[in-house]
């Protein structure tokens, strides 16, 4: 088995490019490309296969009492830097680049600065693939485990590998949670958008952590599913997770961003809310 099918991590990306296009057009444009890639495909069967309950509170346990490393926010962005892949370095720009390249957008269009801000680090979790972690651990779509899987998760068929689908508690819709209860009670498949929730969560306004904490719960965001275990709270807030999406789809580009250029506004930004050694 090969742990990690991507050749990189925007591979899982891209694909959400041709699930969710940019406009209605582009769907029909794709059609003759329908199907995932291989490699994306094989990616989710080791996703839905190994993300159980069980394995999100180990990694849980591992990783949120947040004693690997401090490092300051751009420390960590030039950390995620080094993550190299097996893709054409000609067409992939590094990281650091994609992230300007979302905040710019978010900066452009006007919004608030921590709004700003989030389009910076919102992928500063995918450090987890440099502690080691596979790719299934660190991105794809998010969902919630403990209760039975959604049917809009993209390759669902996949979860009959799952174990936790034999566990009768956990196969029902509420599952372990009571309904309504709201998506803190809930526990996510693990990788790094709950990672990244955890170093920042005490520092940034709430609507900011609901884009970081769910921004690949596509089956929510997108689909509309898993309505029964929010609040009303959790309703109101994925308003600007869903504000936030087009901005992590849509804007990045091969095009270069000059970061020496653009650095002394970002470090201004990351003084004003995240100063300093982060725990990571
Ligand atoms: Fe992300």
């Amino acid at each position: 088995m090969n742990p990690s099918p991507l050749a990189d991590l925007d591979e899982w990306e891209d694909d959400l490019l041709r699930r969710y296009p940019e406009s209605e057009n582009e769907e029909a444009f794709r059609d003759y490309d329908a199907e995932a890639r291989p490699s994306v495909k094989e990616f989710y069967r080791l996703n839905h296969r190994y993300q159980t309950l069980d394995f999100v509170c180990s990694k849980r346990d591992e990783y949120l009492p947040l004693k690997k490393r401090q490092m300051t926010v751009w420390e960590a962005l030039e950390y995620l830097n080094t993550l190299v892949d097996d893709s054409d370095p000609d067409i992939d720009l590094p990281q650091i680049e994609h992230l300007l390249q979302t905040a710019e957008a978010i900066r452009r269009d006007g919004h608030p600065r921590w709004f700003i801000l989030t389009g910076l680090i919102h992928d500063l979790g995918k450090i987890l693939c440099l502690f080691g972690e596979p790719q299934w651990a660190v991105v794809g779509d998010t969902f919630p485990v403990g209760c039975q899987f959604s049917e809009k998760i993209v390759y669902h068929p996949f979860f009959d590998d799952n174990p936790d689908t034999q566990v009768a508690d956990y196969s029902t819709p509420n599952g372990i949670y009571e309904e309504g209860c709201g998506l803190d009670s809930v526990t996510m498949s693990w990788g790094h958008d709950e990672y990244l929730y955890h170093v920042v969560k005490d520092k940034l306004p709430e609507p900011a952590l609901y884009m970081i904490r769910y921004h690949s719960f596509y089956p929510a965001h997108k689909e509309g599913e898993y309505d029964h275990l929010m609040n009303d709270h959790d309703r109101e807030m994925f308003a600007w997770v869903r504000a936030f999406n087009p901005y992590d789809l849509y804007t990045k580009s091969s095009e270069r961003v000059d970061v020496e250029d653009l650095r002394p506004f970002y470090d201004d930004l990351i003084n004003e809310f995240l100063p300093g050694m982060l725990a990571w």
